[in-house]
């Protein structure tokens, strides 16, 4: 039998990309640097499958030009790069890795909460630059508390109940917000419900944990953030989008809120030119939440797995257009 032809849009851990090799006949991208749309559209005509990035637009017009298309298998939880409703049109199957990037994602939101809380980069700096010239003073490099403080989870899915997990340990009062109350929750986690705005003026600390979606898009908007006290850490590693970085600028240069720790970007990779960067009250990284070497191999493992299950006639596991099942079934190759 034929072997299922694939694009994949960057060299993948080695778990999923070995797993993918022996059973596709594959089309790899060599290069660290995105493909370009128009090498995305040329090799997408070609296969029967795509494992994408977070930063490859895959849309209708990836779509019209991949007659044998029939699964996008993302490296990622979140999909705001896929057209999924044109995907679901035209019976093409999208998954994504969600589960296994949930505790390594939220380690890095608490490390940047620390980070920002505790001004632990600005106190690199410091003490690299030569700034450090008197042992010990009395007002040097106060941070705000984090043990005992308020935080409010934006978002209650996977990494935000597994950030309400961490406050706790942090004896932490633990407010959130969602779209939907979750009642069946508040007790086990110890998690209380805030309307947005409300959970805004409250919280010592702000974690965003919601998906990029037009709702959510510029969620924390100038009127938000002047909401927040002028003691507060605002925290982003979900979407960039989520928050509007021209109002975040002005709020975190004119005092509305004391840091922010920001992993992700409203563009990405941000530009030297954001004047956030010239900021010493933001600590950033490059979208790594979920980098560590255990979590980025499970992660391949998993967009193996969901291509093997449907070129097996199987459900992929992780399967993100349910409704798709009613236009096309796996195993029709
Ligand atoms: C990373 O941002 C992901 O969505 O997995």
């Amino acid at each position: 039998m034929q072997r299922p032809k694939i694009f994949v849009t960057r060299e993948l851990p080695e778990r999923g990309s070995r797993e993918i090799r022996e059973r596709f006949d594959v089309d790899v991208w060599p290069e660290y640097v995105a493909p370009p749309k128009d090498v995305i559209i040329a090799r997408a005509s070609k296969v029967d499958a795509l494992a994408t990035l977070l930063s490859d637009e895959i849309d209708a017009e990836v779509f019209d030009a991949a007659p044998n298309l029939k699964i996008v298998s993302q490296f990622a939880v979140g999909f705001d790069n896929i057209d999924v409703k044109e995907a679901t049109k035209r019976g093409i199957y999208v998954t994504n890795t969600p589960g296994v990037l949930t505790e390594t994602t939220a380690d890095f939101a608490w490390a940047l909460l620390m980070a920002a809380a505790r001004r632990i980069v600005e106190a690199d700096g410091y003490v690299r630059s030569g700034k450090w010239k008197v042992g010990w003073h009395p007002t040097m490099l106060q941070g705000m508390d984090v043990y005992g403080a308020t935080i409010g989870v934006v978002g209650l899915g996977r990494i935000g109940l597994a950030i309400a997990k961490r406050a706790r340990g942090f004896d932490m009062e633990i407010l959130y917000y969602d779209v939907v109350r979750r009642e069946g929750l508040e007790k086990e986690f110890g998690v209380q419900y805030a309307e947005i705005d409300d959970l805004l003026r409250k919280a010592d600390f702000v974690s965003i944990h919601v998906p990029l979606l037009k709702d959510t898009y510029h969620l924390i908007n100038e009127k938000r953030l002047k909401l927040m006290k002028k003691t507060a850490v605002l925290i982003n590693n979900a979407r960039g989008p989520v928050i509007d970085e021209k109002a975040l600028y002005r709020a975190l240069k004119e005092g509305w809120i004391h840091g922010a720790g920001l992993d992700v970007f409203e563009q990405e990779p941000t530009s030297l030119d954001n004047p956030l960067l010239t900021l010493g009250n933001v600590v950033v990284a490059p979208h790594i939440s979920s980098s560590s070497v255990e979590t980025r191999a499970r992660m391949s493992g998993m967009v193996a797995e969901n291509l093997i299950a449907f070129f097996e006639g199987r459900a992929p596991p992780n399967l993100v257009n349910k409704a798709v099942t009613e236009i096309a079934r796996p195993g029709w190759t």
